[in-house]
């Protein structure tokens, strides 16, 4: 995940490059909590980030895809799909057997695993997308004297 500030991983729109950076914080965050022994702490900031952050990420980004025309966008919609599914049913599991280390561990290993091969493959070709795409809307805005 240490990845996303490569140049590579960059798309130069500052929402989703705040965002991306936000998430590896977070979870190298989590991580570190975890590794300390604070379980019950993981799962609550780990439910929290997902509602407050993961969830609205997504939405942003889906939403920049569908303006800028983005080719993959059912599939990429799908994979954030599925991943809200698959938090769901870890917190179906909470709600059931209660917070355990366990859970806590399952859900930030989905986080992360997850987060780090979508954002590899997925989002990566959604950045070298978005760029292009503002490149092109930029010079269509720019006043021809500024060009
Ligand atoms: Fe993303
Ligand atoms: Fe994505």
């Amino acid at each position: 995940m240490e990845s996303v500030v490569d140049k590579k991983y960059r798309s130069g729109h500052p929402v989703i490059d705040f965002q991306h950076r936000l998430l590896i914080i977070m979870i190298t965050k989590l991580k570190s909590s975890l590794k300390a022994g604070r379980s019950m702490e993981v799962l609550e900031e780990a439910a929290q980030f997902f509602d407050c952050f993961i969830v609205e990420h997504f939405n942003d980004e889906e939403e920049l895809q569908r303006e800028s025309d983005y080719p993959n966008y059912e599939v990429h919609k799908q994979q954030h799909t599925e991943m809200r599914e698959d938090f769901l049913r870890i917190k179906a599991k909470i709600d059931k057997r209660g917070a355990n280390h366990i859970l806590a561990v399952e859900s930030l290993t989905l986080i992360s695993e997850w987060m780090n091969k979508h954002f590899k493959e997925m989002d990566k070709e959604f950045i070298d997308h978005l760029k292009e795409y503002m490149k092109r809307h930029q010079k269509k805005n720019t006043p021809n004297e500024y060009k």
